[in-house]
Formats: C-alpha cells, structure tokens, sequence
C-alpha cells in the first residue's frame, strides 16, 4: 500500500504512472533526467540525437548553461513546518500547478511522427503549460484545456505579424511568444558534419537503404537570414492586433529587458536558445539576476536553459524567474519512452522542485528570494 506524505505527489503519482506500470516495478527505469537522455541517445538516429543534444560551434553557451547552476549553492532554511508545500504560480491571467513549462522546439517529428500533439497530450494529462514551436496550429481537440502558447520568430512586415497574432488568437493560444535571438540560422558544427539537412525536420531522418541527396557539406547554415529585421517596432505590430500578451524569448542584457518594458513587452524570457545560437554566451543562471533587476518587478522574467534538476529550478526562482522552461528534457522522454516518458520527466522536475523547496525550508515560490542563494567567489 502507497503511502501518502506531504510530498503527496511522489507516492501517489508513482503509483498512476504508466511507465511504471509498464516496467512492471516502482523501482526500475531512468531515475533522473540524464538517465532519459542516455536512453534517448541508444534509441535515436545520430543525426537527431546530435540535432537535439548540440550546441552552437563549440559549445560553450551549451556547457555555460550547465555551469552555471555548479557555481550557485543553496543556502537552506531550517526549522520551518513545510509539511504543505505549494508550488503554484500566477501567470498573465492563469494560475498554473508548477512553474516549470514545455519549451518551444522545432523538429520534434525527428523523434516520433506526431511528436507535438503526444507532447500536447502529456502537458495535457499533467497540467502543464506547453509552449509550442509549430505556429498558430491546434494541437488537441477544441474543449481540451491544454494551457498553451504559441511560439513565432517575427514576420518581416506589418500585415504579416497581424495576421499571425489573430491566428493565435483565433486557435485558443494565451500567449504569443516572439523569439528574439535567431536573426540568423546559427552554426552548429555537429549538424554540418552530420549534413543534417532541415528538411528532415519535416521529412524525419533517413530510413535504412534509404538514398537522399546529400546537402553541401561546407556549413550549410552560414548566413541562412531567418528574421534579420526584427526589431522593437514589431511588438507594436502584434500588440495592435491581438489582445494576447507578447513575451519576448532570448534576452539576456539588460538593456534590452528595459526595452522590452519600455516598448510593451508582456513578459521576458531569459534564454540563449539551449545553446543553439551564438557561442561564446553567458550562461542564462549568470544573466538572470541583472535581468530581474532591469525589468523591476514591472513584467515577469521567466527564464529556460540547462535544468536538469528540481535544485537547478530553485536556484533560478530565487534568483527572481517567476517560471522556467525546459527544451530538451521533454524530448529525451520522448525519445525514451513516448507520451508516458514526456509524462515522467515533467512528474520528476515537479517532484524534485517540490522536495527540494522542503529540504530548503520553503513553503511556497511567493516567498522565495536572493538570500536563498549565493554565487561562488
Ligand atoms: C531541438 C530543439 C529545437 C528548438 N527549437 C526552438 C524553436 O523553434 N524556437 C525557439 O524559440 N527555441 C527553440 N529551441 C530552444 C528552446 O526553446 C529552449 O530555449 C532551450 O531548449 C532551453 O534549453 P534546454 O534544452 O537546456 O532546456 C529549441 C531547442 C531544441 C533543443
């Protein structure tokens, strides 16, 4: 018999879990998110693992993302009744069950045909918000009450973005999110020596005896314009066509998060693109704090990059982010295990959030602030 505690979520959800229940025993399959990306790399094509896994050139925006959390330690509280710990959070409008939402990524299909409506279905049966990459496309049949955003990287003239804001609107999403550091396709080493071709983002990766044109092995990215002219005129392009909030993804200096205030920004999200844009970045955890302190309380910062673990969470809303997204992640589960597997790594960053919250003597994420934590001289 499960026992229940004041992490209720640990037993009780364990016991609903059909990946456990598929592994026939409580105690077996991966124990941790890295645990579902070693699974993920047996189980995926090079080319879509290195697709998902890589970073920029040499990736130092990738491993500075990870560092980050390393030379951040936690300064626990102690003698607090945490028996009830609460980690629900108030965004634009909604309250939401946890602060850790769905990521936008392209290319899911790479890992399983229909791979954005399965991660539909799992932010769906797990309550969280699912930020998706795919446009203004619905996922899941209308009177689902999947919280979802949608994920656009500008259009390049006015009427364009209009028409795209009034699409999300119209399809159910509840918030735009613009992606404001990709004016290029970026260079990523591992796809050029792959010759990942991304078309295979839409077409998957070739099959066995499968024969596909190879693409022009020299950096094939370099120079590719995605959207070169976006600029802070087109947050007032979309605001005047939709009445749903604009959040800007991919600030890092805070001169731009007192733009993004300035020129009407709904919100921030601290970010570098996984490590998927420019090399040589700082680590989103490092940026995070002077971003909080320019946007001033007057919009929300959320913030995504390398979190592994419920520890790295904390570490990131205590440090101001009202909320954090995750990328890879849901992928590795996806690749592991399907639905039940994307299930499972987001159950598992909840669970750790929230025990690591009561091993901090925290009982809720209002509370949290900056002497919680202290950076590495
Ligand atoms: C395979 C993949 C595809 C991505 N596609 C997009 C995208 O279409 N738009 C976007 O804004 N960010 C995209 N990202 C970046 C994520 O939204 C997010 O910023 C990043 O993955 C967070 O880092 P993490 O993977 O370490 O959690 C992508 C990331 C990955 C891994």
């Amino acid at each position: 018999m499960l026992r229940r505690h004041a992490l209720g979520l640990l037993t009780a959800h364990a016991a609903a879990s059909p990946l456990l229940r598929a592994a026939g025993d409580g105690l077996l399959g991966p124990v941790n998110v890295h645990e579902f990306e070693d699974i993920a790399r047996r189980k995926l094509h090079k080319l879509a693992y290195d697709f998902i896994a890589g970073g920029v050139e040499d990736e130092r925006t990738l491993q500075a993302n990870r560092e980050a959390y390393g030379h951040w330690d936690l300064v626990p509280r102690v003698m607090v009744d945490v028996t009830n710990i609460d980690t629900s959070v108030e965004l634009f409008g909604s309250r939401l069950p946890s602060p850790i939402l769905i990521a936008p990524t392209g290319g899911k299909e790479l890992v399983l045909p229909g791979a954005d409506e399965i991660v539909a279905k799992a932010a769906l049966k797990t309550n969280t918000l699912f930020c998706s990459a795919t446009g203004a496309k619905k996922l899941l049949d209308d009177g689902e009450p999947l919280h979802w955003w949608i994920n656009g990287i500008g259009q390049p003239s006015r009427e364009q973005a209009a028409s795209f804001a009034r699409r999300t609107e119209d399809s159910g999403g509840k918030a735009i999110v613009l992606t404001v550091d990709n004016p290029y396709q970026s260079n990523r080493d591992r796809n050029n020596r792959n010759r990942f071709d991304y078309g295979m983002m839409s077409r998957g990766v070739p099959q066995p005896g499968e024969e596909r044109k190879p693409v022009n092995p020299a950096t094939p990215a370099m120079w590719k314009p995605h959207t070169p002219n976006l600029t802070w005129d087109y947050i007032d392009w979309v605001r005047g066509s939709s009445k749903l909030p604009v959040i800007l993804k991919g600030i890092l200096a805070p001169e731009d998060a007192a733009l993004a205030v300035a020129r009407g920004a709904s919100g921030i999200v601290v970010s570098n693109h996984g490590g998927r844009q420019l090399d040589g970045v700082i680590g989103t955890l490092d940026a995070l704090p002077d971003v909080v302190d320019a946007a001033a309380g007057k919009i929300p910062v959320l913030m995504d990059g390398g979190i592994r673990r419920g520890s790295d969470i904390l570490k990131a809303l205590a440090l101001g982010a009202k909320a954090v997204l995750v990328g890879r992640p849901p992928l590795w589960g996806l690749a592991a295990f399907g639905q039940p597997g994307v299930e499972r790594v987001l159950w598992m960053l909840s669970a750790e959030l929230k025990l690591s919250l009561g091993l901090a003597g925290q009982t809720s994420l209002a509370t949290l602030n900056r002497r919680l934590v202290r950076k590495r001289a």
